[in-house]
This record gives C-alpha cells, structure tokens and sequence, in this order.
C-alpha cells in the first residue's frame, strides 16, 4: 500500500513539467496589458491574440487575465466517468474524420488532452487556420504553475473560449478537480498555438495511448522545440 502510494507520488511528480523560464517571461509580459495584436473579434472580452515575435497565438482576456478552463468531454466516451454529467457533450469532435487516419475512431477527452479553439456558428466567429493554425497541432497550456502539450482537437460551436478536454483539466488541476459539469474559473489559464506543420505530430503522436500521461509526453519533442521559440 505504502509502495503504491509513493509509485503514485513518484508517478505524478514525474510527469509535472516545469514552465520553462522563456515561457514564463512571455507570460509575464503578457498578463498585464491588452492584447496589442488581436485577430478576432471580442468573445466576452476574451480575444485570440497574436504575439508579433512569433506569431504563436493566444487567447489573452483583458489586462490581468488570459481565460478560464471550461472542461469538454466530446468525442469518443463522451458520456463515461467524470463525463456522464457534461451539460453540452456531443459525440464527435471537430477532426475526427482525420483522427479515423490515425486507426482511432475519435479522440477521448480521458485521454487525449486537446484544446478547444475557434469558434464556428454563431457570432462573432474565428478559424485559428486563418492565422495558420493546422488542425490536430501541438499547443501548450500553463496552468496552476505547470505547464502541458495538448493537441488542438476540437472548435466550439457557440461563443464560449477557454474549453479543453477532460484530460488537461485533470493533468492541470488534479484528477479529482474537475469534471464534465466543473471546470476551471478563474482566468489564470494561458493556452498558445503555433502556426505552421512543424507543430503537427501527425502518425508519430500516440494516438492509441491507454492513458493521458502517455499521450501527453508523446507530444515533449514538438512542444519543447515550439515553445523554445516563444
Ligand atoms: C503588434 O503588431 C500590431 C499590429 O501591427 C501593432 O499594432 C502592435 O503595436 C504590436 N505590438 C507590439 C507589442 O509591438
Ligand atoms: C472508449 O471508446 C473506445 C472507442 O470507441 C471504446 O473501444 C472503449 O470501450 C470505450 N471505453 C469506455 C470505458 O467506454
């Protein structure tokens, strides 16, 4: 019992990844000014920001703040475990005909941490590809100190930013944080895309990973490279 315990803390000491001090700067810089570059319209005062070094985008909410984390639980087992009380859950998630590539039916917000960005269906809208954002690419999230790669793997079909998977929330904030009906409120949450096929891990992602951490990990080679250019 003992063993196991100190495995689990191991475990999760392990995977807890360090912000790296580039990324802290940048969310430093960022937190207490209005966004200087914005590419889309205001979504309660939440706006996808572009950083002009980089052209990395963000969604950056007014001075002081970035977003909050809602948690999603689309795609496959949409409705198991801490997502059978999800208020809003659909069963597929926007890529999933891409995914199908993959050998997976669709993505598990249990175990794929994506994030949810664009907003397609109700106004106003935006497409993170018309800042060149591809589908299924790496973004990077810091959140409560930490900071994690998850995928962009699904869009939102109302007005509502600052929404990832099941996944993330629990790599963020604890496994028993958060759940399809609790989320994350308080805007402290930076989430940043790349443009580009560089931040596409395509075949090479683990996709049929049995657990979060696995599929987590597997994107450290891309996210570190991407983030490193922040
Ligand atoms: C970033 O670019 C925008 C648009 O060109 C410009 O208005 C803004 O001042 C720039 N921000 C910074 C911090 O240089
Ligand atoms: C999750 O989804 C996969 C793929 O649809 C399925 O094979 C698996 O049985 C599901 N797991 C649970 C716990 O429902």
């Amino acid at each position: 019992m003992l063993r196991t315990t100190i495995l689990a803390a191991l475990a999760s000491a392990a995977l807890a990844r360090d912000i790296p001090s580039n990324v802290q700067a940048f969310y430093d810089a960022h937190l207490n000014t209005e966004c200087s570059n914005a590419v889309s319209d205001s979504f309660s005062s939440v706006v996808y920001c572009q950083d002009n070094t980089s052209s990395a985008l963000f969604l950056k909410g007014p001075s002081g703040s970035y977003d909050n984390m809602d948690i999603d639980c689309d795609g496959a087992n949409a409705s198991e475990g801490l997502c059978d009380n999800d208020p809003t859950g659909q069963s597929m998630t926007a890529f999933m005909d891409q995914v199908a590539e993959f050998g997976i039916s669709d993505l598990d917000a249990h175990i794929h941490p994506y994030v949810v960005l664009g907003n397609d269906g109700a106004t106003p809208s935006f497409d993170p590809q018309s800042v060149g954002i591809e589908p299924l690419s790496v973004v990077a999230v810091v959140c409560n100190g930490k900071m994690f790669y998850g995928i962009w793997g699904d869009t939102n079909g109302g007005t509502s930013t600052g929404e990832a998977a099941l996944s993330m929330g629990q790599l963020c904030f604890g496994d028993d944080a958060v759940n399809g009906d609790q989320g994350h409120d308080e805007a402290d949450v930076l989430y940043i895309a790349f443009p580009g096929s560089a931040a596409v891990p395509g075949k090479a992602a683990a996709w049929k990973a049995k657990m979060k951490e696995e599929f987590e990990e597997c994107l450290a080679t891309i996210g570190d490279k991407l983030v490193a250019g922040l």
